[in-house]
């Protein structure tokens, strides 16, 4: 291995939300606990990165900054080089965060009181973007059979025929259960899409991270006509652990489309000035690729450690493997515990943070979020202060 990713990090007092938060949840917790919650990395920057950055700030003027030609060109090779992609410069509309960035969408192409479909349990800022804005959420549950999550196409197309539903907000990678879709259900996905004209916002901000032997479609590569009704929200900042930077790209091929949303972000405050924030997303397009290969390695890698551990300690937990993110999906439901006293017993008896499933939806009660992008040490150390409790409560 080239790169580190055995260090074990104290994030404590860092500012870091996740670290944060656990201190809030459990102001008792023992020295030494490492939350596993939040979507961000219990890793170092990727090396290039740290040096790149260092090595601009020698000369670098940070005033009012826009992209420059190089990030530009970085993030249209990204596309194309990692995932087929062909997009034109134009496209790429940087703002500081893919969440923002689906409040103005859902603002700018739906109008009060319409409905903005979700395949549920899905990452929960989605019923906050649609909710808090005046539109409904028309959840359509995936389905779950033995750990494996696939469409409802029945209930998908019943909820797009419904003309109050104007939209559909997709997430692919799937967060929180893993699934990167097959290029047939995005095929079926298209179908109903086009024929109830539909907007498609589709959140792809995990679509680096895929597990071998699996392979991520860019939806709306599918099809110039689906492309045209299409916004792509893309980041470097989950794949490099870079949230902290605020920087995502959201791609939109329609003109009309693009001159709308623009319009939409003007009237709140999303422009990008952040200077260091292009250019860390360009030495990441440009320099890291060799780092993420070596840390989706790890992550395939803590997936099955995580895995094996329940299968052979405490079987009646499942842990099946995911397929994109480093985000795995555990079913507790086998406790028969409710799903506030399972949070109790996680943070409070075995001093374990992990996401809530609940937070996804309520398909998501009795199930935790656990984030895989740490050391493996501290996968082990979290399973084995799980495991004690566990042991307890079956005596
Ligand atoms: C599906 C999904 N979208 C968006 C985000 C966050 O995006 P941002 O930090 O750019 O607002 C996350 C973070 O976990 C996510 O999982």
């Amino acid at each position: 291995m080239k790169y580190d990713f055995t260090t074990k990090l104290n994030r404590a007092g860092s500012g870091s939300l996740k670290w944060d938060a656990m201190y809030q949840i459990n102001p008792q917790v023992m020295p030494d606990v490492v939350p596993l919650s939040v979507a961000d990395m219990e890793f170092k920057m990727p090396p290039e990165l740290t040096e790149g950055l260092k090595q601009h700030l020698d000369t670098a003027v940070l005033g009012y900054t826009g992209p420059t030609p190089a990030f530009t060109d970085a993030v249209q090779h990204w596309m194309l080089k990692r995932h087929n992609w062909h997009i034109k410069p134009e496209w790429v509309i940087p703002i500081a965060g893919v969440v923002p960035a689906i409040f103005h969408a859902v603002r700018a192409f739906t109008e009060p009181g319409d409905g903005v479909i979700v395949l549920t349990p899905v990452y929960y800022p989605f019923f906050r973007a649609v909710q808090s804005q005046g539109r409904n959420a028309a959840r359509c549950p995936l389905h779950e059979d033995n750990g494996q999550y696939t469409i409802d196409f029945g209930t998908l197309a019943r909820l797009a025929a419904d003309p109050h539903n104007k939209a559909l907000l997709f997430c692919s990678p799937h967060n929180p259960v893993g699934r990167v879709w097959k290029k047939e259900e995005l095929q079926k996905i298209q179908e109903i899409v086009l024929e109830h004209n539909l907007y498609l916002f589709s959140d792809e901000i995990h679509f680096d991270i895929i597990m071998p032997g699996t392979e991520h479609t860019v939806f709306q590569s599918l099809s110039d006509e689906l492309a045209e009704r299409t916004i792509t929200f893309t980041a470097p900042t989950k794949t490099f652990n870079i949230a902290g930077l605020g920087i995502s790209n959201i791609i939109i091929k329609n003109e009309k489309m693009r001159t709308r949303f623009v319009e939409e972000q003007d009237k709140g405050s999303g422009t990008l000035f952040t200077a260091l924030s292009y250019k860390a997303c360009e030495i990441c397009y440009t320099q890291c690729s060799a780092w993420l290969d070596e840390f989706l390695s790890v992550i395939d890698s803590n997936q099955r450690l995580v895995q094996r551990f329940f299968q052979t300690r405490h079987p009646e937990i499942k842990a099946p493997l995911i397929q994109g993110t480093y985000l795995q999906w555990l079913d507790f439901r086998a406790l028969g515990m409710e799903y506030k006293a399972l949070e109790q017993f996680m943070t409070h008896t075995a001093q374990v943070f992990l996401d809530e499933g609940y937070i996804f939806g309520e398909e998501g009660r009795g199930f935790e979020r656990i984030n895989l992008a740490a050391p493996a040490s501290v996968l082990t150390e979290t399973l084995e202060r799980l495991s004690n409790s566990l042991t307890k409560l079956k005596h």
